[in-house]
């Protein structure tokens, strides 16, 4: 039995693959694949094109839409960026902000996750924050650290009421699209650290109540080990999200829970 109210929720991040038709078709497939009585939340994040196609077919469904980013302005002089009323407009409920592929290769800082955060908010789209450490910050015991000041940042000026919605999703950089996943044991550890700094920042009714997923490598064969940890309330899937039946095996998780 569930020692706490968290419901699961499953997501794929599509990243930059797939037109608008090979999108639909893969939701079609998730959609016609899901058990009709699964009490999980699932999500799918196609990329900006595909958003429409994704919407039409999911219609009536219990899947939700995300985008995969989001911008922190409404209207405007912003050439190339999405506002959040636009991927409202697609259809979308959930926005995926901070994602270490926009730290690393878009530069992004913790100031413009919080932007993107408090736009996202605002426009009530469900934030789902990605943050995680490098391979080199791991090894040189800076995780925690890190960890801390991407929540500290994230969060900045937003209040608890704000942030209640708000989905976490711890990524180590280094088991993102590696095939290396963390042991259940580290991305635990992870997770209960991270709950320990939303108490910290909300306290422990917004502690406990907050889901973390966990991404980096989630696979068909090692999501039902990462979902019998405690505090892994999810998973945030790349590459394994863009096959539908290893997709469907990971949403559909045999986790003995030890919650
Ligand atoms: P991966 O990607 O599952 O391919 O490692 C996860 C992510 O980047 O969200």
């Amino acid at each position: 039995m569930a020692a706490n109210n968290r419901t699961p929720m499953i997501a794929g991040n599509w990243k930059m693959h797939m037109t608008a038709k090979e999108a639909a078709d893969l939701a079609a497939a998730m959609r016609a694949g899901l058990d009709p009585d699964l009490k999980h939340e699932v999500l799918l994040a196609p990329t900006f094109t595909a958003l429409h196609a994704v919407n039409a077919v999911l219609g009536g469904s219990r899947i939700f839409l995300s985008s995969q980013d989001v911008a922190w302005e409404e209207k405007g002089a912003f050439t190339g960026a999405v506002s959040p009323s636009q991927i409202k407009d697609a259809g979308c409920t959930h926005a995926i902000i901070g994602h270490s592929e926009r730290r690393k290769v878009f530069l992004e800082t913790d100031e413009v996750v919080n932007k993107k955060m408090k736009a996202a908010i605002k426009a009530n789209i469900v934030p789902v924050l990605c943050i995680g450490e490098t391979l080199e910050e791991r090894e040189s015991q800076k995780t925690y650290r890190v960890l801390e000041t991407q929540l500290t940042g994230a969060f900045a000026g937003i209040t608890a009421e704000e942030a209640a919605k708000v989905v976490i999703a711890y990524e180590p950089v280094w088991a993102i699209g590696t095939g290396k996943t963390a042991t259940p044991d580290q991305a635990q550890d992870a997770h209960v650290f991270v709950r320990k700094q939303m108490e910290r920042i909300y306290g422990k009714g917004y502690a406990d109540a907050v889901r973390i997923l966990y991404g980096g490598s989630v696979k068909a064969d090692n999501i039902d080990e990462l979902m019998a940890q405690g505090d892994i309330d999810g998973a945030l899937v790349g590459g394994e999200s863009l096959k539908a039946d290893k997709f469907l095996r990971v949403i559909h998780f045999q986790a003995v829970l030890s919650k």
